[in-house]
């Protein structure tokens, strides 16, 4: 898809999409396309239920007197709520109904609204936002039929006052739509293809080039420093567990502490001996939703040379079932030095974010640091699809989190933790077991994060189990199975809070 900014002019073949206000007030350009084809848009406007409001749109085809293919009224909705992703929802649903019909070409012409907070530029980058969104697909694997798949909406051009403006506020939103389509492209890939080895591989090939220094551990230097929990995991698998350290020094002070990112990066997760049932294993490629997720925002923040110094942790392992796998009962040592009583295999996740936690604090002391991780089931029983978990010990970076996701269309809820939480994991001869009982799972889960925090350190956990693919209805921005959720957020955090 060939996506281009241009001032104002004749639109002359293809659709052109214009926009209503709430009560189908017609925007100028509306107005002036409604001229244009000799008032069909005010005629069509008396025979649809077309009002306006957000999401609605009235086509008008092959207007007469008109070379273009058709007229797209889009509703704008009240302008006090057109913002950022009202915008890129806009595109992407336009961009959609447009692919269905056949469409080749689009031009969008859509006035700011007076009364949005957005500015024209920004107004025109989120919508070539929304459109590129749209168009990911993952069609790799397909050897037939690709023409069906495919999106055949080829040539996106955006219309817009503030030429300059929009290519600057693209500039960041394009990075940010990279990160996306390489976390998307990550969760997407089947595991037989993505191992821990080749999560690690696309990592530095991905990001070394932007700048981005890459570290990979295998399981030999990880048995140095005594990440027993990590390995415990892979153990059971053929395949060797990686750590991933990826750095990023756009900061202007280069030795000032970095703020840290942590993801969660179980590549197949069978649940180990503790075995999943066949339809609970379906979907568990995408358990490294987390890794994928702080891959594509370190990927976003290089590229748009953020001024921050970042680091990303990634713990890659498949936790499969074999001889050699471990036990439900097993104790096993931490890099931190506390011990775990494994009594569910399946309760991996958080054994392989404790010790990239404590390496990632004790090797950088960051400002903060934050966890992405498809922890739990329980998370997506209480939030659904609709907002990730957000549990932390600091309400100042909590409230930032939660500011960023509500900035970005990434919605986050933040759930309670507290001592009588925390009790529920105590064991009989660890210093702590990995699964509560059977209430508030997620809670005992970030209950067992944070008891891996160290030096009172802010620190949040994001459960992204319900929010890194999707197998119900799709979302409006994200047109497969894996969302990019993360990405977003973490820039967002970054570029509101942490840049100099
Ligand atoms: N990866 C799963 C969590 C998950 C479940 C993500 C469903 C997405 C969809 C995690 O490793 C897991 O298995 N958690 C268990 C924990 C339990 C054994 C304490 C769960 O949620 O059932
Ligand atoms: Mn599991
Ligand atoms: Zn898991």
């Amino acid at each position: 898809m060939q996506l281009s900014f241009a001032a104002p002019r004749e639109v002359r073949s293809g659709a052109w999409v214009v926009g209503a206000l709430d009560g189908s007030v017609l925007t100028p350009s509306a107005q002036k396309a409604d001229r244009a084809a000799g008032g069909a848009i005010s005629r069509g406007l008396k025979v649809s239920k077309f009002n306006g409001k957000s999401g609605q749109t009235l086509e008008v085809l092959a207007p007469a007197g008109l070379t273009v293919s058709r007229i797209v009224l889009v509703g704008l909705g009240k302008p006090s709520a057109f913002d950022g992703p009202a915008a890129e929802n806009l595109s992407a649903a336009v961009n959609g109904r447009l692919n269905g019909a056949g469409e080749t070409a689009v031009t969008y012409e859509i006035d700011l609204p007076k009364g949005s907070k957005l500015k024209s530029g920004a107004l025109a980058a989120h919508l070539a936002l929304g459109a590129k969104l749209k168009s990911y697909s993952f069609n790799h694997y397909r050897t037939k039929n690709l023409d069906e798949y495919e999106q055949r909406l080829a040539s996106v051009t955006i219309a817009t006052d503030a030429l300059a403006d929009a290519k600057k506020s693209w500039a960041a939103l394009e990075a940010i739509g990279n990160g996306m389509f390489l976390a998307r492209d990550l969760v997407n890939e089947p595991p037989n293809v993505l191992s821990p080895v080749e999560f690690a591989r696309r990592v530095k090939a991905n990001l070394s080039k932007l700048g981005v220094t890459v570290q990979i551990l295998g399981e030999a230097e990880m048995k140095k420093h005594g990440m027993g929990s990590l390995l415990g995991v892979g153990q059971g698998s053929e395949r060797e567990s990686q750590l991933v350290v990826m750095q990023w020094q756009g900061g202007r002070k280069k030795k000032e502490a970095p703020i840290a990112f942590v993801g969660k990066g179980v590549c197949f997760d069978s649940g180990g001996l503790s075995l999943k049932s066949g339809a609970g294993m379906m979907g568990m490629k995408g358990d490294m939703g987390g890794a994928a997720a702080v891959t594509g925002a370190m990927l976003a923040l290089a590229t748009r040379k953020a001024r921050v110094n970042a680091v990303g942790v990634i713990g890659l392992v498949e936790n499969m079932p074999d001889g050699k796998a471990q036990r439900p009962d097993d104790v096993v040592k931490s890099m931190s030095g506390q011990t775990i009583e494994v009594l569910n295999t399946d309760a991996e996740g958080r054994l392989v974010l404790a010790d990239a936690l404590t390496y990632t604090q004790r090797t950088f002391q960051p400002k903060f640091v934050i966890d992405l991780a498809t922890l739990t089931g329980a998370i997506i029983m209480a939030l659904g699809p609709e907002h990730a978990g957000l549990f932390s010990n600091d309400d100042r970076l909590a409230h930032r989190i939660a500011e960023a996701g509500k900035a970005v269309g990434e919605p986050v809820w933040r759930m309670p933790m507290g001592a009588n939480y925390d009790k529920l994991i105590r064991s009989k001869i660890a210093d702590m077991k990995n699964i509560g009982g059977p209430n508030a799972g997620s809670i005992t889960a970030a209950q067992f994060l944070a008891r891996f925090v160290e030096d009172k350190r802010p620190w949040a956990h994001l459960d992204i189990a319900g929010v890194a693919y999707q197998d119900g209805e799709q979302k409006a921005l994200a047109p497969t199975w894996g969302t990019g959720w993360g990405v977003r957020i973490l820039d967002e955090l970054v570029a509101a809070h942490y840049e100099d």
